[in-house]
C-alpha cells in the first residue's frame, strides 16, 4: 500500500503492532506538524532486529518462499518502515516482551552496557531496558542508545512527507483525524480483543475498550446502535470442494492483488494455494427492526482480519435486507470471512 496520508501511515503502524501481539496500542497525532506514534505493548524488538527494521525489505514475518503461502500476519512485504523512513524522521524505541527469560537480566546486574546483539539474539531477550532507534533516509540506523520503556514498541514518524510536499494534503486537522478515525474502526472491528486509543497531540479524541467480538466494539461508535440492537453468529463452513474453490480464489485474489502492485512474480501456480480445512464466518447483524441507517456506511465485509471493498458482497447483504429494513434504510452489517 502506498502511504499518502496520516491515515496511511497509522494504518501500516497499527498493523505491525497487532502482528506483534499487542493488546493496547495508543495512536497519538500532530497534524500541524505532521508527526504521529503509535505505542503498543507487543512483542517488541532485540537491538539486532531494531537496528534493521527500517532497510529495504527486512521482514521478520516471512524467511523461506514456503511462508508466503501461510502467512498469518498482515505484512509481509518488509516495506513500511522503509517507506515512512525515507517520507519522514523515524525514531523506534523498542523493548523485548519475551518473558520466557526474565531472570537472564535481573540477575546481571552488571551486565555490560549496551551488551552486544549476540547476547539480545534467541530467547535471552528480556532486557531490563530497550532501544532508541533513529534511522535515515535510506532506512539505516543513525543514532542507537538504551532507552528506559515498558516492553512493547513505540514508533515516532516526524515531519511526514517535508521532502515530498505533493502528499501534503489541503485536509484539515479534523478531517485527517477523522479519517484516521475512521480506519482505526475498521481496523478494530475485526481485532475486538485491543483496547485502542486516539489523541490528538496530548487529548484524547476516541477510545475502543476491547471486547470478544465485533458486537462489542460496533456500539461504541456507530451512534445510536447498542449491544442488545445487535446479534451475534458465528458459522462454521464445512471443507467442501465449492469452499475450498471460492476459499482459493479469495487467498490468491489477495495475494496477486498486493503483489502484483509490487510487480513481484507469483512463484507457485494457483491450484497450489492451500487453505485450512475448518473456516467459519462471523456475522454481526443489526435487528432490523431496532436499528436501520440512512446510508449504507456500516455494511462492512473483512476478510482474514481486514475490511475490503467487496461490492458484491455487500450488495447480497442489501438485497437480503431489502424487505426487513424500512424503506430507504439500510442495515448494520458486518461479515467477516
Ligand atoms: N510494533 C512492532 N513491534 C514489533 N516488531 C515490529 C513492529 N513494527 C515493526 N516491527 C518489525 O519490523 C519489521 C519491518 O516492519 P515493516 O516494514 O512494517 O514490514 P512487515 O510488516 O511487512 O514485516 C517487521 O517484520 C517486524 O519484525
Ligand atoms: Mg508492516
Amino acid at each position: 500500500e502506498v502511504i499518502d496520508s496520516i491515515a496511511a501511515a497509522v494504518r501500516e503502524l497499527v498493523e505491525n503492532s497487532l502482528d506483534a501481539g499487542a493488546t493496547r496500542i495508543v495512536v497519538s497525532v500532530w497534524p500541524e506538524q505532521w508527526r504521529l506514534q503509535v505505542a503498543d505493548n507487543g512483542t517488541g524488538m532485540d537491538l539486532e532486529n531494531l537496528q534493521q527494521a527500517a532497510s529495504p525489505h527486512s521482514t521478520s514475518k516471512i524467511t523461506t518462499e514456503a511462508d508466503l503461502y501461510k502467512i498469518a500476519t498482515l505484512g509481509f512485504r518488509g516495506e513500511a518502515l522503509h517507506s515512512l523512513a525515507q517520507l519522514g524522521c523515524l525514531e523506534v524505541l523498542s523493548r523485548p516482551n519475551d518473558l520466557g527469560l526474565g531472570d537472564f537480566w535481573e540477575n546481571r546486574e552488571s551486565a555490560p552496557n549496551p551488551p552486544s546483539s549476540s547476547l539480545l539474539r534467541g530467547g535471552a531477550q528480556n532486557a531490563r531496558s530497550g532501544w532508541r532507534v533513529v534511522y535515515n533516509n535510506a532506512g539505516s540506523a543513525v543514532e542507537v542508545e538504551t532507552a528506559a520503556i515498558a516492553p512493547g514498541t513505540v514508533v515516532t514518524v516526524d515531519n511526514l512527507f517535508g521532502n515530498w510536499p505533493v502528499r501534503r494534503s489541503f485536509l484539515s486537522a479534523a478531517q485527517q483525524m477523522r479519517s484516521i478515525q475512521s480506519i482505526l474502526q475498521q481496523i478494530a472491528i475485526c481485532h475486538p480483543h485491543v483496547n485502542w486509543q486516539l489523541r490528538q497531540g496530548n487529548t484524547p479524541c476516541f477510545h475502543v475498550t476491547p471486547g470478544s467480538t465485533a458486537e462489542h466494539i460496533l456500539p461504541q461508535f456507530v451512534r445510536g446502535v447498542r449491544a442488545s440492537d445487535l446479534q451475534y453468529l458465528k458459522l462454521d463452513l464445512p471443507a467442501s470442494p465449492e469452499n475450498q474453490k471460492a476459499g482459493n480464489l479469495l487467498v490468491e485474489t489477495q495475494l496477486v492483488g498486493s503483489t502484483v502492485k509490487h510487480n513481484y512474480q507469483l512463484p507457485i501456480a494457483s491450484s497450489q494455494f492451500q487453505i485450512p480445512n475448518s473456516q467459519f464466518l462471523e456475522l454481526v447483524v443489526g435487528l432490523p427492526d431496532r436499528c436501520h441507517r440512512r446510508r449504507p456506511d456500516w455494511v462492512k465485509v473483512g476478510v482474514n482480519r481486514r475490511v475490503v471493498r467487496s461490492p458484491e458482497l455487500e450488495q447480497t447483504i442489501l438485497s437480503a435486507f431489502a424487505r426487513t429494513c424500512p424503506r430507504d434504510r439500510y442495515p448494520v452489517c458486518f461479515v467477516h470471512l
